[in-house]
């Protein structure tokens, strides 16, 4: 039977290559942006994936994009909350604003994509919820304590929806990436980049696809005792 599944921040970097690995697995798949029409527009064009813009941070609109997703493809059976945003600066500089935009897309974010269709993946005794967390939530990281904050968060998340799931066939897993070859990565200098490489122990970054690998895993009908567990990615960077 071919799941649905939804990604938000589906269009670009890791979420792009968890679109197109659950397309691959025979999914009808829904991705989401937040602005750049653009890349969604390449990126459906490239996919033949359906792409719906919607703001995560907004429950309202979350609620209203996800009901169009369901009548278009059907009812929702995995969800990957995948969208995220980072604004850097040191603690000491670090405005409300950046704090609040942070908290808002990435842990909020969260709720309001797996929130509306939680009922229904309770009522068919079936779902599987995967949230895209970060090595920087399990280890802290200098100038993030914005981002760490909502990516540790993500943790206590999926341990609490997988006790309220369980019972209902709904698994809920996070998965934390650590430094993968994307726009967000690229876009920083590029001697703070080899600075990074250099604290990996497999001597590069990852790549999309390898988090996408993780992502069709946790989303398979056969991972379904995996329930609450958070699968690190980042080339042996640290353990937990
Ligand atoms: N890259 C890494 O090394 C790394 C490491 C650990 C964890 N992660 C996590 O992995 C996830 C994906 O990261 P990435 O590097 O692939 O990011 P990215 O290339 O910047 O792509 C982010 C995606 O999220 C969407 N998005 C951002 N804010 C949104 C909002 N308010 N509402 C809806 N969609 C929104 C963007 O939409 P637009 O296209 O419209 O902008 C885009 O599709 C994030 O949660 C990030 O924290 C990344």
């Amino acid at each position: 039977m071919a799941r649905t599944a939804l990604v938000t921040g589906g269009s670009r970097g890791i979420g792009a290559a968890i679109s197109k690995a659950l397309k691959a697995e025979g999914c009808n798949v829904a991705a989401t942006f937040a602005g750049n029409e653009e890349a969604a527009a390449a990126f459906t064009a490239e996919t033949g994936i359906a792409t719906y813009k919607w703001n995560v941070a907004d429950y309202d609109e979350s609620k209203a994009g996800i009901e169009k997703v369901e009548a278009d493809l059907g009812p929702i059976d995995i969800v990957v909350a995948n969208a995220g945003i980072t604004r850097d600066v040191p603690f000491h500089k670090m405005t409300p604003q950046q704090w609040h935009d942070v908290i808002d897309t990435n842990l909020t974010g969260v709720f309001n994509t797996v929130h509306p269709v939680w009922p229904g993946m309770r009522e068919r005794k079936f779902g599987r919820v995967i949230v895209i967390s970060s090595i920087n939530g399990q280890k802290g990281q200098f100038a993030q304590v914005n981002y760490a904050a909502t990516k540790a968060g993500d943790l206590g998340i999926v341990k609490s929806l997988a006790q309220e799931g369980a019972r209902a066939g709904i698994t809920a897993n996070a998965i934390c990436p650590g430094y993968i070859a994307t726009e967000m990565v690229m876009a920083v200098p590029e001697k703070v980049r080899d600075s990074i490489i250099a604290q990996i122990p497999a001597g590069r970054l990852g790549e999309p696809e390898e988090i996408a690998r993780c992502v069709t895993f946790l989303a398979s009908d056969d991972a379904g005792f995996v329930n609450g567990s958070t699968i690190s990615a980042n080339g042996a960077q640290f353990f937990v």
